[in-house]
């Protein structure tokens, strides 16, 4: 087990939270309260009883208008999820690797084996994230910017299963064999 967690790392643990917590959350709202296939019913309906027609296309425009501001806040937390990852890549290099090698019990392995994982997760994400924020400029098609927007989609998912996953295997460790392990990510 890693005995200490260095200051840097553990700002970087606390800032990678936010931005992931922002990235789940713009997710979440895309997809509940500022959805625009809901949203552009609410203002069909409702403005028909009014007595205002307007067309569907009319409708998604303005829920889409609606949602712009709050989808800018993913592509903000997305740059620094960029870069933390670039900063986290500095650590390794600083750390001279994860320092997990001590370990070499069954359960430690897997567990660390999954944070690799996970790190190669967020990684697609921010290249896959950046690509869907330029792909103008970078000379990419249409149609492939939307394969990859599908992919990044699909693979958000694990993001979503792997944080609930992360805090109870955190709070359990925490209950069972290694007391202060929640402490130590935030004094050391
Ligand atoms: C933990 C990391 C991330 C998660 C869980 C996540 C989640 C998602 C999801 C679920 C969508 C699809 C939304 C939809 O079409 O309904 C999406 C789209 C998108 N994401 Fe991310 N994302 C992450 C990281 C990033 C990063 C790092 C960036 C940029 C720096 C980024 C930029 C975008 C863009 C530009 C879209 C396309 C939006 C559109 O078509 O209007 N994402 N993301």
């Amino acid at each position: 087990m890693k005995t200490n967690y260095s200051l840097l790392l553990r700002i970087w643990h606390w800032l990678n939270v936010i931005a992931v917590t922002g990235l789940l959350g713009t997710f979440f709202l895309r997809k509940t309260f500022l959805s625009w296939k809901d949203n552009s019913n609410i203002i069909i309906e409702k403005l028909s009883s009014y007595g205002i027609e307007v067309s569907i296309e009319q409708a998604k425009a303005v829920a889409k208008a609606i949602r712009a501001p709050m989808w800018e806040w993913h592509i903000i937390f997305g740059i620094m999820l960029a870069i933390l990852l670039l900063l986290r890549l500095f650590i390794l290099w600083k750390e001279k690797g994860f320092g997990y090698d001590h370990d070499k019990s069954m359960h430690m392995r897997l567990v660390y084996n999954g944070y690799k994982v996970f790190y190669a997760v967020l990684l697609f994400m921010a290249i896959s994230g950046i690509i869907l924020t330029w792909y103008e400029p970078l000379g990419i098609s249409k149609d492939f910017a939307h394969s990859i927007k599908e992919i990044h989609e699909l693979i958000a998912w694990v993001v979503v299963i792997f944080v609930p996953l992360h805090i109870a295997g955190v709070l359990m460790a925490e209950n069972q064999d290694q007391k202060g392990l929640v402490s130590k990510m935030i004094s050391g």
